[in-house]
């Protein structure tokens, strides 16, 4: 393991996979041991997977426990029904929520399902207020630097809204599904705004696939066209890469 900085955001690289997903549970696993009603912010993804298969052993091992914290995802596709293979709330079950402690009425989503979209996008911003704002973010990064949904052009005022997907985005989110065609054209997703508001941010990566939207987000001055680079302006934020990922930092 290497620890390095790049302005105001500090970098933990890793060997591998495995290793940065005990890594970003870690930094989950002290917050949690300071603030048991810890609010978590959670993303879904690849990257994830073995972050939240540290956090299902840590609750196993009985070091960790739920019980009494709050989620909230980062976002979810719309329209769709949380019932559905494909959507993150059944991503979220499978990969981590059937395997611990927490409260299912503590488990949020924006609703999907609203026939008014942009009144659940507010509600849901509500909500996190409500909850006292989200004291843990964890991010994955896109190949073309996009946080949650916030495609390149997303400013940095942006709140929970519905999206447009990009053709990019729909085709590597297509191994989700059966078919291309089934991926949903839209989402509901938190903003820059929402995410930056999130007391500590810690966002991970693997692959050599992300190394160039890894350095164009540490590298480059922050602008909405790498939409992860609007990290390097919040006051604590850790990122957690494999050697590969940070293959242009090294
Ligand atoms: C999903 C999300 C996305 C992913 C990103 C990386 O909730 O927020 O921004 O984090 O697309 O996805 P993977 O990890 O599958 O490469």
């Amino acid at each position: 393991m290497q620890a390095i900085t790049r302005g105001n955001v500090k970098i933990i690289v890793t060997e591998d996979p495995g290793e940065m997903g005990r890594q970003t549970a870690g930094l989950v696993a002290e917050e949690m041991k300071k603030n048991e009603t810890l609010v978590l912010g959670l993303c879904t993804g690849g990257t994830a997977v073995p972050i939240y298969q540290e956090l299902i052993s840590m609750y196993m091992e009985r070091t960790l426990s739920f019980r009494n914290a709050t989620t909230f995802n980062l976002d979810e596709y719309y329209p769709i029904h949380p019932r559905e293979t494909s959507s993150y709330y059944c991503f979220m079950r499978t990969e981590l929520f059937d395997y611990i402690d927490i409260t299912s009425s503590n488990i949020l989503f924006p609703n999907a399902l609203s026939r008014n979209p942009s009144q659940a996008c507010e509600s849901y911003e509500s909500l996190i207020q409500k909850c006292g704002g989200i004291d843990l973010m964890l991010l994955g990064i896109g190949e073309n630097a996009h946080i949650g949904f916030n495609e390149p052009g997303t400013p940095r005022t942006s709140r929970t809204r519905m999206v447009a997907l990009t053709e990019k985005t729909r085709a590597s989110n297509s191994r989700f599904f059966d078919v291309l065609d089934q991926v949903p054209s839209h989402a509901l997703s938190m903003g820059i705004a929402t995410i930056m508001d999130a007391r500590k941010i810690v966002l991970s990566a693997c692959g050599a696939k992300k190394a160039k939207a890894i350095a164009d987000a540490l590298e480059a001055i922050s602008t909405p066209e790498v939409p992860a680079s609007y990290l390097q302006e919040h006051p604590d934020c850790t990122f957690v890469l494999d050697r590969e990922a940070a293959l242009y930092l090294l």
